[in-house]
Parts: structure tokens; sequence; C-alpha cells
């Protein structure tokens, strides 16, 4: 019988795709997926340590388990990612009934750590070394990059995948673990990317999106001396047959250059959409984060990305009640959500990292209930922002790589079939629609629009009633001749 393996998975897009990789590897090994994790022989999570409650989530599903693990002592007990690289021995020590601790830089090594663990019984603890304890090509070698071996099926759909285009991070934002727990940052090799590229996009794939913790500091110095740059990139990979789109997240606001810029407004596949964190609307806490920019220069670079690249959509990070965050210095915050008119930003109430910079030197001063205040004040500031740039949307007709059926679909099976998916610009939209036009790119017109969600109606040929689907979308036999006049659209019924 297979062994049947279960991962849970917290955290970014990051974790997503060692998840991928990890059951990608496990399935070689004759590994198949189970729904539960008691029906599991292998039960995995994978973890993020951004947060606090992040980590609380793993240890109360490592509590939980416990007594399943007693009864089931042949089984495996996994915690692989940010918070086995961070805590390591502490995570044995409070979770005893855990086998297997593997770090990001480790996961390579999954398969073998579970067969050790299974023949000696004993916990196998596999860690990257820490930022100092060795030289940096040292840390930076004991953080394997592991090259993927891409699991189609572990994905939501096989049309999109994320690429990773680099590891670790070197900024030390002082706020953040993630250098430590990602370690030193490092840049694939433009051959790998490219020949991952292509592997995806012969399994079907059409969207990629290039990950990095600041995707835009890509930077890889080849043997003969030659560079790439991100901007490089996307010209390498822009023309693999199959690829309709490339996103890349999370840019960096210092290494927003005009490169780039340009190259985002001349590929027309490359997504007109820049996630950009500022973190925060004032100089003083900018200065504390060690963010090396300041809110001018933050204002200058989103007015040099919307003179650049026409139409661009913006979204950022914000941490709200930092340590000696006043009520003016979050007034700023307010006033530069208020200002810059994001397409969305994410917010998150500052959460002190035991071994960052923040929380050795400067005391987390802002208590839990005024960082919830200030997180509904800043989000009622970008809501309503939010709305204004949806419904600046109404009327337009918009390209969406249809992604699947709706939340609401999925909740009410039998009403009528609501799609979803993105638009270039990265807006989600709803409308509906036949399941068959899933994974196709179609025309949606907008006509309704709330801060979260974009309404629309398919555009459809008047004749037949057939969608429009965009020639770039492989449509497996377009079963009616395009109407005269719309050359550039095929209809697939
Ligand atoms: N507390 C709260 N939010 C954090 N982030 C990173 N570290 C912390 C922390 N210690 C946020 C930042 C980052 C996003 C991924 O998570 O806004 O951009
Ligand atoms: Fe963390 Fe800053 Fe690196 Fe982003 S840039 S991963 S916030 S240290």
């Amino acid at each position: 019988m297979a062994k049947k393996l279960f991962i849970e998975t917290v955290g970014c897009q990051m974790n997503v795709l060692d998840s991928e990789i990890v059951v990608g590897t496990l399935k070689k090994q004759g590994y198949e997926l189970a729904t539960e994790a008691t029906d599991a022989d292998v039960i995995l999570f994978n973890t993020c340590s951004v947060r606090q409650h992040a980590e609380d989530k793993i240890y109360s599903a490592l509590g939980r388990i416990r007594i399943h693990m007693d009864e089931n002592p042949h089984k495996i007990l996994g915690v692989l990612g940010c918070m086995a690289q961070k805590d390591q021995e502490l995570i044995l020590r409070r979770a005893p009934h855990v086998d297997v601790v593997c770090g990001t830089g480790q996961l390579g090594r999954i398969a073998e750590l579970i067969e050790d663990a299974k023949s000696s019984g004993k916990p196998q603890l596999a860690l990257s070394l820490g930022r100092s304890d060795a030289s940096k090509d040292e840390v930076e070698r004991s953080f394997e990059s592991y090259d993927p071996s891409r699991e189609t099926a572990m994905r939501p759909n096989s049309f999109q995948a994320f690429v990773r285009i680099m590891f670790g991070c070197d900024k030390f934002c002082t706020y953040c673990i993630v250098p430590s727990t990602r370690g030193p940052e490092q840049s694939r090799s433009p051959d790998h990317i490219l020949a991952e590229v292509r592997l995806l996009a012969d399994q079907g794939c059409k969207e990629i999106t290039f990950l990095g913790q600041t995707v835009n500091s890509y930077y890889y110095k080849h043997g003969d001396g030659r560079t790439t740059t991100l901007a490089g990139l996307f010209n390498l990979i822009h023309d693999t047959p199959g690829i309709e789109r490339i996103k890349f997240v999370t840019n960096y606001p210092k290494d927003m250059d005009d490169e780039l810029l340009d190259a985002v407004r001349e590929l027309p596949k490359v997504c007109k959409y820049l996630h950009v964190p500022v973190q925060s609307g004032c100089n003083e806490v900018l200065k504390r984060m060690k963010r090396l920019y300041t809110v001018e220069y933050y204002i200058e670079m989103l007015q040099r990305c919307r003179e650049k690249v026409p139409g661009v959509a913006v979204s950022s990070d914000f941490i709200v009640g930092f340590c000696g965050e006043t009520e003016e210095s979050f007034r700023r915050s307010c006033d530069l959500v208020e200002k810059s008119m994001f397409k969305n930003s994410y917010i998150f109430k500052y959460s002190t990292r035991p071994g960052t910079k923040a929380d050795d030197l400067y005391p987390d001063d802002i208590s839990d209930a005024t960082k919830k205040r200030r997180n509904n004040d800043l989000l009622a500031y970008q809501d309503a922002n939010s709305l204004i740039d949806h419904r600046a949307k109404i009327g337009s007709v918009v390209d969406i790589l249809v992604e699947g059926p709706s939340k609401l679909a999925i909740k009410h099976p039998d009403g009528p079939r609501q799609l979803t998916g993105h638009t270039m610009t990265d807006h989600i939209t709803v409308f509906d629609g036949n399941d068959r036009l899933i994974g196709n790119t179609v025309k949606v017109l907008i006509e309704d629009a709330t801060a979260f969600t974009l309404f629309g109606r398919i555009v459809t040929d008047e004749v037949s009633g057939a969608a429009l689907v965009s020639r770039e979308a492989t449509i497996a036999k377009p079963s009616v001749t395009p109407a005269a006049g719309r050359k550039s659209l095929e209809v697939i019924s």
C-alpha cells in the first residue's frame, strides 16, 4: 500500500512553493497525499516565523496531534521551514513527539531525514548555519539551493506556478526574522530559472510568479563577468511558448530602478502590478526599522512608477504599533495611505521577534489594543481608496485568466456558476461563466465594484453567445469561427 503524506502550510508564497517541492520529492519516493493528518504515515508542518501568531498556531497543532502520535509510534511528525531554522532544539523540548526538524535551507534532505527518523527511532535535525556561525560563503552554502522538482498536483491549478528566483535576504530590517530563517541573499542562475519556466510551460503553465524577498534586487554575476538583473530575466523568459503572464513579488523600494520599470512597461506579458511595501509613513519609524529610505523618497518612487508604467497598480505593506510609534507617527502612515492611492495594502500589527535588532534595542511599547485600533483605522483609509480605485475600472474591458469557481460558488454549489480570476493589474474579478473557461483568458466588462472585488460579465459574441477568449490563450479546438471584425479574438463555445 502507498505511504500517505499530509502537509499543512502556513505563511508566505515561498512556503507554498517549498511545500510543493517537498511533496514532489516525496511523491517520487512513493508517497500519496492524504487530506486528513490522522490518515497519514508522515505528517509535516511547513511553518512561518514572521509573526508570533503564526508560531502559536503551529505549537497548538503539534499539541493537538500528540495523542495520535503517541498511539501510532511508527508515524513520523516533521516541522519544516522558518520555525525549524529559528527554534531548532526548542521545538523538540516543547513537542518531544516531533521526529524531524528541517530548516528552509535543508528541505532537499527531507526524504533521507524521514527514513533516518524511522530507522533510528531518534529525532533528526537538519539546519543551516546561523549568520554568525561561520564565514559568509559557508553560511550561504549551508542554505542549499534546492533544485525544484515541481509537483503540478500540489498546486491549486496547473496553469499558475511560483518560481523562486532568489533565496534569503540581506536587508536586515530591524523587525524582521527572515534574514535569519532564510539566510543570505542569493540569486539563482538565469539558466536554471529559464529551464524551470520551460518545464512549467511544457506542463501547461500559463502564468508564472517570480518570488524573492526583495525580488527586484535580483542580480546574478555570471562566470565570465556578465550580469543579469530582473529586467534581463524578464527579457530572457518573456517569449517562452505557452507563458502568457509574468508576475513578481515582493519589491524593495530602494531597488525600484528605471531599467525594471521600462521592462514592465515594454514587455506585454509582464503584469502591470507592483507590490512595494513601505511599512510606515513616518521617517523616524522608518529609520528605527532600518528601511534605508525616507517617505519623500518613497513618494518620488511611486510617481516614477506611475509615470514610467501608465496604468500600473501599486500595493503596499504597513506595520502598525512598531516600537515607539507615537500617535503622530501613526497619523503619518494614515496620510501616506490617503495620498498614495494603493490598490490595496496589507496591514500587520507589530509582533516582536526574538533574535531581531528591534527586539534587542527597542521595547515593544505599544499595547495590543492600540495596535488593533491603528490597524482598523489604517484599513479604513485604505478601503476608501481601494473602492475609488476599483470603481474607476467600471466600464472597462479587462483580460482575466480564469482561475476557478469564486468563493461564493464553492459555498453554494447549486447557485449560478460564478468564476474568478485576476486582471493584469492584479484586481480580483468575479463573473458568471462556464467551468470550461477555467485556465483560459477571457475578456470581461466590469460592471460593479466593491473595495475588494470587481464584478463583471464575459464579453460575448452577439451571434453565438460564445465567450470571447484572447488570442494568447490556448484553446483546445475553437468550434465557432471568429466573428468578422473581431480578428484579435477567438471564440469558444
Ligand atoms: N511584525 C509584524 N509584521 C511584520 N512583517 C515582517 N516582520 C514583521 C513583524 N515582526 C510584515 C512586513 C512584511 C510582511 C511580509 O510582513 O510588513 O512586508
Ligand atoms: Fe524582512 Fe526587510 Fe528582508 Fe523584507 S527586506 S524580508 S522585511 S529583512
